[in-house]
């Protein structure tokens, strides 16, 4: 079945000057972008976005890190986007994360890893939503 997910490029990974290799990456392994933007992110807007983790140590710093420059959201589809996507992305960590994935090409550290890809259908309906309206994802 066609999936949907959002992926963004993170602050480290635009400033890196890495994302059009990631882009390149995407395409190549079969993801369509229905929808791209690059914005800074205020504070209080990465706070909303990653709010299922307000109750995790590394909050905070997460979303200072994730306000920190601009990222590039994205809408990818493909058959089996969730899981694909995750995959390509390797570990949350880097030091984890297998040969050829996104994170051990670009990610520095378990923070500053580079990309982000929704976990399920679920949170992929939450987060593309919290990015894109339904026009600029209608296609
Ligand atoms: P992401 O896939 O965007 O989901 C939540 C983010 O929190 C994760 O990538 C990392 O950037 C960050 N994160 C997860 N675990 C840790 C941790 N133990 N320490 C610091 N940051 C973390």
């Amino acid at each position: 079945m066609k999936e949907r997910t959002l992926s963004i490029i993170k602050p480290d990974c635009v400033s890196n000057r890495n994302a059009g290799k990631v882009i390149d990456i995407l395409e190549e392994k079969g993801f369509s972008i229905v929808a791209m933007k690059k914005i800074k992110l205020t504070k209080k807007q990465a706070e909303g976005f990653y709010i299922v983790h307000k109750e995790r140590p590394f909050y905070e710093s997460l979303c200072t890190f994730m306000s920190e420059g601009p990222i590039i959201a994205m809408v990818l589809e493909k058959e089996n986007a969730v899981a694909d996507y995750r995959e390509l992305m390797g570990a949350t960590n880097p030091k984890e994360a297998s040969k050829g994935t996104l994170r051990a090409m670009f990610a520095t550290d378990i923070e500053r890893n580079a990309v982000h890809g929704s976990d399920s259908l679920e949170s992929a309906d939450f987060e593309i939503g919290y990015f894109f309206n339904a026009l600029e994802i209608l296609q």
